[in-house]
């Protein structure tokens, strides 16, 4: 992630400058492409499930806050991914992957949006049709009891990707409206198929070897992307959790579910 994100405010008005361009700290009125539930309600899900949607639409488009903070949506550039995994039965290996770029998040479809009313933490179900990871990778260890080394690209896409984030946030107060800390954020994962190509296998010395062993790791994707999954999952959440974290410090919760309680409400006088 970009993290240049340098933000000078005034103390009264939550109006900033953000590198030049005038930003706000965060929003005061409820802009008109989200619309709001009320979770005390009947159909708040449903009506939840929309809201994020639009929400995440609108993050599709470009808010020049979170623009600014993390960098275009898609392709996204995320951090790099340090890699260790010993003693698994599928793999032992240590992989680097630096300028990580991840596509295909603008075609997410919010499936549905739960929220908890005991501690207004998210069960959300996500939907991708395909998601592509390029990197270029530094590896040495096993994967399905094939000795790997090499340095070069790689690419990983995975297709139909079901998705379901488990958020835990603490709500705070700002200029009077409650907003969601994000915490923590865990995703459970099912997709299609898994395709992948790694080039350079073997630092080059076999490529009919290497051919082979993509050929291998693809025709047995179960087992690979078992092999990788620390890092599969790891990457999926930290990109949530980005965009999810700037959206909300952004954004009243109170615009989204009109009746949440205040942090005071829900925690007592004493937190
Ligand atoms: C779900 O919400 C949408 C948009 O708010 C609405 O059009 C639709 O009728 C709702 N469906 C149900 C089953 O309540
Ligand atoms: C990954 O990076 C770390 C720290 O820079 C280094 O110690 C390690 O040897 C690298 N792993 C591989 C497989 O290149
Ligand atoms: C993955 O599939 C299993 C088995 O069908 C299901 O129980 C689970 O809820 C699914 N998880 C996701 C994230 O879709
Ligand atoms: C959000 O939570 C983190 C710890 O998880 C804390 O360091 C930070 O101060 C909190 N931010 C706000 C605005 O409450």
């Amino acid at each position: 992630m970009k993290s240049s994100f340098s933000l000078s405010c005034g103390l009264l008005a939550a109006v900033c400058i953000l590198n030049g361009v005038v930003a706000v700290e965060y929003y005061t009125q409820k802009p008109s492409w989200l619309p709001s539930c009320r979770i005390y309600e009947p159909g708040f899900t449903n009506c939840s499930t929309h809201s994020i949607q639009k929400l995440l639409d609108q993050v599709v488009i470009g808010i020049p806050e979170v623009v600014e903070a993390i960098g275009p949506f898609d392709p996204m550039h995320v951090r790099n991914i340090y890699f260790k995994q010993d003693n698994n039965e599928v793999a032992t290996i240590s992989a680097n992957l630096t300028d990580v770029m991840v596509k295909g998040f603008t075609k997410t479809i919010i499936m549905e949006s739960r929220v908890s009313k005991k501690d207004f933490g998210w069960q959300t179900k996500v939907y991708l049709p395909k998601m592509r990871l390029d990197a270029t990778y530094q590896m040495a260890g096993r994967i399905l009891l094939i000795p790997l080394s090499g340095s070069g690209h790689l690419y990983i896409e995975i297709e139909d990707l079901d998705i379901l984030l488990l958020t835990t946030t603490r709500l705070y107060e700002k200029g009077g409206f409650t907003f969601n800390n994000v915490t923590a954020v865990r995703v459970k994962l099912n997709m299609s198929r898994v395709h992948t190509e790694l080039d350079n296998l073997f630092n080059g010395r076999s490529p009919e070897v290497a051919r082979s062993t993509n050929q291998f790791f693809n025709d047995n994707w179960r087992d690979f992307y078992e092999a990788l999954k620390p890092l599969i999952l790891e990457t999926v959440a930290n990109i949530f959790y980005e965009i999810m974290s700037k959206v909300f410090h952004l954004i009243p919760a109170n615009f989204i579910i009109e009746d949440i309680p205040t942090p005071q409400q829900l925690y007592g006088k004493n937190q």
